[in-house]
């Protein structure tokens, strides 16, 4: 985070906050968000695109990154809309005091409910397949009132290099309307008038570092607008959508969000002017790049297991259920020992978690000053992914939040009880009446 520091205690402070006193207050596994970085990241996207792009823009945030009450209330009075891929998303977002129309309803298997859902709260829905414009046509058919605000969802077919399961553009994939499709689309959504189709949108994939995707994927959907408009679709947005890369080590070298924006809207731009189209509405919309370096997820460290000329295990509090990512993606994370800031890092060793796993390691291999039982582990860019992708493996119940800034500390999600964990267990009766 942009507000960490060393205090005179030769702890790590992050908004003003010792972390070490938050975990005496908090407990841990403790996920510690800085505030002042989140909004830093919202502004730069705005910034960068009243910089760099002449026509209208909008920067939504994709709240699959970490949906909750408090974040999406920040994200909102930063001025973002959302993207939301469930019902449960859209809820939250609604909850947190966000107008309907600021959001983007996604996802590539909405159910009739969530439509309907999406469509009572005022929301814009991204259509992924046929199977949801027939149904979509239909609803919104019935509604005779207004017409529903959608976009249609492409597959560009746009390879990047990142990790396999987070790829999304290639042809081979199952969102979008595969590039085929679309004249077929185009002539059907324009035969319905109670469709108000006003965009297109496609989505590359994350955790992205180059820049020429992102500007190939802006080619593409220009000439797709283009087309568009041939079809008498009145269509002026267009939806680039996320994926910009965060450092998550020293070796990740990504853009910066101003050169990231500056790349998509100057290759928007350029494919407009040779195609002599006016500019679209821009629509980007970043989750990782947001979230992901305001956070920190604290741990306390256990016990420890020294196998001979083989690795060091240290063993922290936490682990897969609270950080997914390591074991999903193999990704790699950094930590510190946030009590002993200035201590000589003597040893590589292996960050393991409490679940009942082998692959539940947070970190291969970490270096560290000699560790010692009780000292808190902080392990960085923990935002993205980690609590949206939490769950409750071995009963373990979800770590707490805590909102930091300018040396106040506020609780955003309280940390799972165990009463919390057998909330929607029911025992039907015939178990309790059978006594033996
Ligand atoms: N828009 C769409 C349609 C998306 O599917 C996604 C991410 C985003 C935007 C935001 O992408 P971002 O800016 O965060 O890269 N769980 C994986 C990441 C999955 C991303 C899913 N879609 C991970 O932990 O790496």
């Amino acid at each position: 985070p942009l507000t960490a520091k060393v205090n005179s205690n030769d702890c790590l402070e992050i908004g003003g906050c010792d972390l070490t006193e938050l975990v005496k207050q908090y407990g841990s596994p403790l996920y510690v968000v800085d505030e002042f970085t989140l909004r830093t990241a919202c502004r730069q996207y705005r910034n960068s695109f009243l910089k760099y792009y002449s026509g209208e823009s909008q920067v939504i945030y994709a709240s699959k990154a970490w949906s909750c009450l408090a974040i999406c209330r920040i994200v909102d009075s930063e001025g973002l809309g959302f993207d939301v891929v469930s019902g449960g998303e859209l809820f939250t977002t609604l909850k947190a005091g966000v107008k309907g129309n600021k959001i983007y309803f996604h996802g590539n298997n909405k159910s009739i409910e969530e439509l309907k859902f999406a469509i009572e709260s005022d929301c814009t829905i991204i259509i992924d397949n046929w199977l949801e414009l027939t149904h979509l046509a239909e609803i919104s058919a019935q509604n005779s009132q207004k017409s529903v605000r959608v976009m249609l969802r492409l597959t560009p077919g746009i390879e990047c290099h990142t990790h396999e399961y987070i790829r999304t553009g290639h042809l081979d994939s199952k969102f979008g309307f595969d590039p085929n499709q679309i004249p077929e689309v185009l002539s059907y959504v324009s035969q319905k008038p109670s469709l108000n189709c006003v965009g297109l949108h496609a989505h590359i994939g994350s955790q992205i570092f180059e820049r020429q995707p992102h500007q190939d994927l802006a080619e593409v959907l220009v000439e797709w607008l283009q087309k568009a408009q041939e079809y008498g679709l009145p269509i002026q947005e267009l939806n680039v959508g996320g994926g910009l890369g965060i450092c998550y080590t020293e070796a990740d070298d990504p853009p910066t969000i101003a050169e990231w924006v500056q790349a998509v809207a100057s290759a928007i731009e350029s494919a407009c002017h040779n195609r002599q189209l006016p500019l679209p509405k821009l629509i980007a919309e970043p989750g990782r790049s947001l979230v992901g370096s305001a956070c920190v997820t604290a741990y306390t460290v256990g016990s420890r297991k020294e196998i001979p000329e083989i690795r060091t295990y240290i063993a922290v509090d936490g682990g897969m259920s609270d950080n997914p990512r390591p074991i999903t993606y193999q990704s790699v994370y950094r930590a510190v020992i946030a009590n002993r800031m200035s201590a000589k890092l003597t040893e590589t060793v292996t960050v393991a978690g409490k679940h009942c796993e082998s692959g539940d390691i947070v970190i291969k291999d970490a270096l560290l000053p000699k560790t010692e039982s009780g000292d808190i582990l902080v392990v960085t860019s923990t935002g993205a992914y980690n609590y949206s992708m939490a769950s409750n493996y071995n009963r373990i119940g979800r770590p707490a939040a805590i909102l930091v800034n300018q040396g106040e500390a506020n609780l955003i999600i309280q940390r799972e009880s165990y009463q919390n964990l057998i909330a929607q267990d029911c025992l039907p009766a015939r178990l309790i009446d059978s006594d033996k």
